[in-house]
């Protein structure tokens, strides 16, 4: 038998994300690779500015959309892939190293990367219901 074990949450505004992506992180260890799926706008970015709250990161969490990957001291990585095609750009460019560096990462557009993924990796999934509310899918 296998459970279905995912639990969801609404949130109703970028505060409760923020606040919802907190509790989530109290889960996460550090080496932890974490995909945060949905669409443009769904609030991935708004997700991880709660994760890095949670681990103490007083950086401001700013989209890595240019830069692919923002490092924040070793201890959390957020990628943005939505402008990589295949996984051996990332690969080229350095970015896998980081999967196996023991800080926790965060990946938006994980699925242009899929083919070099790492095996184990956590999902996060974030729906836009309408009225500004989010179901978020751990
Ligand atoms: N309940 C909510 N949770 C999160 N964000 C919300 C919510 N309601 C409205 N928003 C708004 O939705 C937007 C989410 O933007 P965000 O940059 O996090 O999206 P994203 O999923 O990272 O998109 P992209 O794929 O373009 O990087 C923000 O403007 C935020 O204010
Ligand atoms: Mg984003």
């Amino acid at each position: 038998m296998v459970y279905n074990r995912s639990m969801e949450v609404i949130t109703r505004s970028p505060e409760e994300t923020i606040a919802a992506a907190e509790n989530y992180a109290r889960t996460l260890k550090s080496g932890d690779v974490v995909l945060l799926n949905g669409d443009m706008g769904a609030g991935k970015t708004v997700f991880a500015k709660g994760v890095a709250k949670a681990l103490g990161i007083t950086d401001e969490i700013l989209s890595p959309t240019y830069a692919y990957m923002n490092d924040y001291d070793g201890r959390l990585y957020h990628y943005d892939c939505y402008r990589l095609s295949y996984g051996e750009q990332a690969v080229n460019l350095g970015l896998t190293d980081y999967f196996y560096a023991g800080g926790v990462c965060l990946i938006e557009w994980a699925e242009n990367i899929s083919s070099v993924l790492p095996e184990n990796c956590k999902t996060v999934t974030i729906e836009d219901i309408g009225e500004g509310k989010r179901r978020i899918t751990f």
